[in-house]
């Protein structure tokens, strides 16, 4: 029996564990998977919401760490995860991602001796002002097995002197979660629809500090959605951290065509994401979820770890600028090509199967020797 220890902390996070855990359990006999939430996201929408959507076992443990400086916040999921980690004596930590979470915990596993499969390694914007870089770049170096969804990813890890044997290439599980749950999504359209009146629009997304936590930055792109917005409807589901920003900022020139709403749920979001006429974002994994859909995506940011959404899908870079974004937009718009992509190209892999594809790679893993007495180790004073 392996036992397995799942970590999430942040929304992007769920949708990458979710399929893992599904997959895992139809071998109960090989596995014995918990799960532990750090509490980075706490609000309804941003985490239970996900829970109950993509029908995901309830934690085992909640950190509950909440919110913090980054220092602060990742100092504490290691706080609160050594104790855990020491009380369950996994075999294998499975960390998705880039978040605060995932470089806490890969940390302490790593210091205590767990083996870590990181969920989703290898990419790179060669950004090192962005903290997801700094967390991507320690947590491969520290992990065991490197789980990556494209051959990109792979290419960046053996440049950096990670060894092949660690590094599979399995695909974007990511798209796992959308392949399921594209049929229920569906069903959520008509009364979208209905709710927010639409049409042709547009559907915005920003999160990202170097978009909205500079005031003036983040008052450029709201009036360029303004301006945009008198052509085309602008549906922008706001983030926590941006609607802290937005609400000092003043909206009176809109009249009614950029709707902000709250955070949205993964089956509201991702069917709003089939209808768009495009979307404008500064998200990694929408950029992901467009290009599978064949929608067109505008990412407001100067780089992007995703590459394969560039050069095979449907993304394109107009960085924070709000002259760049109302030029692609108005341009995307004309475009008959760009209207929707009727027979996407999907990069390789993204085919709904990639937990099988990790799951098989953990059936044939024996389960670790000397783990089974975790203990922390005392540093020398
Ligand atoms: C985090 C991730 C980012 C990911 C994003 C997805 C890091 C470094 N960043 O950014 O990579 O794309 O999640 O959403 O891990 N807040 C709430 N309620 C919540 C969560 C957050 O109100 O449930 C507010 C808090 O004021 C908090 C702010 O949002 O200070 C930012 O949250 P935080 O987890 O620090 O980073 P994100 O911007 O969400």
């Amino acid at each position: 029996m392996k036992r397995i220890l799942h970590v999430v902390g942040a929304r992007p996070n769920f949708m990458k564990i979710a399929p893992i855990m599904r997959e895992m359990e139809k071998y109960r006999d090989e596995f014995q998977q918990s799960l532990v939430h750090t509490g980075q996201h706490y609000d309804a929408n941003m985490s239970q919401i996900f829970f109950d959507e993509l029908d995901m076992p309830r934690p085992d443990i909640n950190l509950d760490v909440g919110s913090g400086t980054h220092a602060l916040q990742t100092a504490q999921i290691m706080q609160r995860f050594e104790p855990v980690l020491v009380d369950y004596k996994p075999d294998w930590v499975f960390v998705p991602g880039d978040v605060n979470s995932t470089i806490a915990c890969a940390l302490v596993a790593s210091k205590l001796g767990v083996k870590i499969a990181h969920v989703e390694a290898g990419l790179r914007s060669f950004d090192r002002a962005m903290p997801e870089e700094i967390n991507r770049l320690l947590t491969d170096q520290i992990s065991d097995l490197l789980l990556t969804p494209s051959p990109d990813a792979d290419e960046n890890l053996l440049r950096e002197g990670i060894a092949a044997g660690k590094i599979r290439f399995v695909g974007n599980v990511m798209i796992d979660t959308l392949v399921r749950l594209l049929p229920k999504a569906q069903t959520r359209w008509p009364s979208l629809r209905e709710r927010y009146h639409l049409d042709r629009y547009i559907l915005v997304t920003l999160h990202r500090p170097l978009n909205v936590d500079m005031p003036t930055t983040l008052a450029e792109i709201i009036s360029a959605l303004i301006e945009i917005s008198q052509r085309v409807p602008v549906l922008f589901p706001v983030h926590p951290r941006t609607h802290a920003r937005i609400s000092e900022i003043n909206l009176t020139q809109n009249k009614n065509r950029l709707l902000l709403t709250e955070p949205m749920g993964y089956l509201d979001f991702l069917a709003l994401q089939m209808h768009a006429a495009l979307l404008v974002t500064d998200s990694g994994g929408i950029q992901e979820e467009a290009t599978f859909l064949g929608i067109p995506c505008l990412t407001a940011r100067p780089n992007t770890e995703r590459p394969v959404t560039i050069t095979q899908g449907t993304n394109q870079l107009v960085a924070s600028n709000a002259a760049a974004l109302k030029e692609a937009v108005y341009s995307l718009l004309s475009e008959t090509r760009y209207t929707r992509c009727a027979a996407p190209v999907v990069p390789m892999l993204w085919d709904g199967h990639t937990a099988e594809r990790i799951v098989n790679i953990f059936r044939q893993v024996g389960p670790c020797d000397g783990n089974t007495s975790v203990q922390p180790l005392q540093c020398a004073s």
